[in-house]
């Protein structure tokens, strides 16, 4: 075998281990709860409590204090790595708060799978089919995952109904359970064909559960009742006969979720998910650039940056750049080639975070992600590779839903105010749109919250002043037209309701859906589209 054979062999091993993906879910439907339960089965964690919730549920004006908290924990616990069963695996932290969605919309873009939380009793809740039309936008493989059967939940049938209507994804339960609330017994394994038998336990892994072969078994109705036995027998019959095999190709390609039920507080359930996911979940596969396919599998890196953290320490103004490794394999101390930039890059002190630490990482591979030291240089979005001039797709801004101008009310202060704004809005805190070049700030979140954190940390972290008076838009649109001319003239004639985004591109900002299907209606020529990227 020749060394670059040997190597590529190595890195299709390191690649075939790799699992990423994120919990996604509706605030308190149980994500935290579940990556706990995960980590303890990686042992990365020795008991339940260990890892925090990075949910803010106070009123909205205190809220930015404890937001300056939970950055902390949210540097820590922003990607989660460690080995199960032989596999790596990386879970991706998203926000909890829905004003943060657009951090999470982000996180997704780096994932190769997705573990959705739905919270039995109240089922499909709205921020839920929010981050399922993100999932849809890429054909991210989704399993979802039924929690909280310890409590009277709805009946898992109509559950099954529920997520095909609200999330247009067909499903195929892959595990079953037995009653549930205070008369919860157990969940039945229709891939395995046996049951495991629910005791309520809150640290434990599961080494009191009871194991009945198959749904025969004299056991069971001793240990379910009759009733209970007999009901789970009609239940798998119809499930065998309403859903057919389980499909692997169409999990596979979005099309189909499997689902699981339990109770992650109890730790009920969580294996199955974990050991069936470690099965069917894609490895890292190929992305996507602007000119053409990369292969995880080839041999020369290449990664984008999906997040970027803010340092906690206002004397170092340095930040933390989250990166994707997508193809080969990173190295610490090798010079990098940054594409919108056009220069050279190099990275002296990556790290990892196996085991919810921080830790130097001397090389990475395609699935992992890397913490990169950035004193500035670094966007989101922003493509990294071996001297090739690509740059991955499917990192777009979305459309923000609240808009307010920015007015600067220090003017011995307006350098720290431009610099501030930049920066955050560099970390994606919110969006930046500029008019009367550069004399007027628009700036657009996707909730109330983000105005808050501005306006703190503009104030901490660079000294600057500012107040925020709303505007009345709804929505803004990028503008494209396959005719050039017509668009400048459609910018030109509503210069008031558009502005410029980071990369200069025309936004045009609506005040109603009325406004935008009028505009649309009116000018047949122009391209309203809700996402910065588009073909
Ligand atoms: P989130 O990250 O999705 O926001 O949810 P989180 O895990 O924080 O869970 C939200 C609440 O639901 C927590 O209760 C948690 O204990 C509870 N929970 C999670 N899984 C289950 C389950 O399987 N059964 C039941 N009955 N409850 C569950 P809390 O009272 O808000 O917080 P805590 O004080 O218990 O931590």
């Amino acid at each position: 075998m020749t060394t670059t054979t040997k190597a590529g062999a190595e890195l299709a091993r390191e690649i075939e281990k790799r699992r990423t993906f994120a919990i996604i879910s509706h605030p308190d439907a149980g994500k935290t709860t579940l990556t706990e339960k995960l980590l303890l089965y990686g042992g990365s964690i020795r008991e339940a409590g260990a890892v925090k919730s990075n949910k803010i549920d106070r009123g909205a004006t205190s809220d930015f204090m404890e937001i300056e908290r939970q950055r902390g924990i949210s540097v820590a616990t922003s990607v989660m790595s460690f080995e199960y069963g032989g596999k790596i695996i990386n879970i991706l932290d998203t926000p909890g708060h829905k004003d943060f969605a657009e951090d999470t919309y982000r996180t997704l873009t780096a994932v190769d799978s997705v573990i959705l939380v739905v919270d039995s009793v109240k089922g499909v809740e709205e921020q839920t089919e929010r981050l399922m039309e993100v999932c849809r936008m890429r054909n991210t493989p989704v399993i979802v995952f039924i929690n909280k059967l310890d409590r009277e939940g709805r009946n898992p049938l109509e559950l099954m109904d529920i997520i095909e209507e609200k999330l247009s994804i067909s499903v195929r339960p892959l595990t079953w359970p037995v009653n549930r609330g205070d008369r919860f017994k157990g969940v039945y394994n229709l891939v395995e064909q046996n049951l495991y038998l629910f005791r309520p336990g809150k640290t434990s892994i599961e080494e009191d559960r009871i194991l009945i072969e198959n749904l025969e078994d004299p056991r069971l109705p001793k240990e379910v009742g009759e009733e209970d036995s007999t009901q789970l027998k009609e239940d798998v019959e119809l499930i065998e006969a309403a859903y057919g095999d389980f499909d692997r190709d169409a999990y596979l390609s979005g099309d189909l979720a499997p689902v699981f039920f339990g109770s992650a507080l109890n730790n009920f359930g969580v294996r199955e998910l974990l050991e069936t996911f470690l099965d069917i979940s894609p490895a890292p596969r190929a992305r996507e650039t602007d000119i053409r396919t990369v292969a995880a599998d080839e041999s020369k890196f290449s990664g984008f940056v999906f997040k970027i953290h803010a340092n906690l320490d206002p004397k170092h103004r340095n930040r933390i750049a989250f990166m994707r490794v997508c193809s080969g394999t990173f190295q610490r101390n090798t010079m990098f080639h940054h594409v919108r930039a056009g220069k050279s890059i190099r990275f002296n002190n990556p790290y990892s975070f196996m085991a919810s630490k921080k830790d130097v990482v001397d090389s990475a591979y395609p699935g992992d992600v890397v913490g990169l030291y950035d004193r500035g240089d670094l966007k989101i979005g922003d493509t990294l590779t071996t001297g090739e001039q690509f740059m991955y797709q499917g990192i777009p801004s979305f459309s923000p839903e609240v808009f307010q101008e920015l007015t600067n009310t220090d003017p011995m202060k307006s350098k720290q105010l431009e610099k501030g704004i930049r920066q955050l809005t560099e970390e994606g805190l919110a969006q930046l749109f500029i008019q009367d070049q550069g004399r007027r700030k628009i700036v657009g979140t996707v909730g109330n919250l983000q105005f808050d954190v501005i306006q703190y940390r503009l104030l901490n972290e660079y000294g600057a002043s500012c107040r925020f008076t709303p505007l009345n838009f709804a929505r803004a649109c990028w503008l494209t037209s396959p005719d050039r001319k017509k668009l400048d003239r459609f910018v030109e004639s509503q210069r008031r309701r558009i502005a410029m985004d980071k990369d200069e591109n025309p936004v045009y900002f609506a005040e109603s859906e009325w406004d935008l299907n009028y505009m649309r209606r009116e000018y047949p020529d122009i391209d309203f589209h809700f996402t910065s990227e588009f073909k």
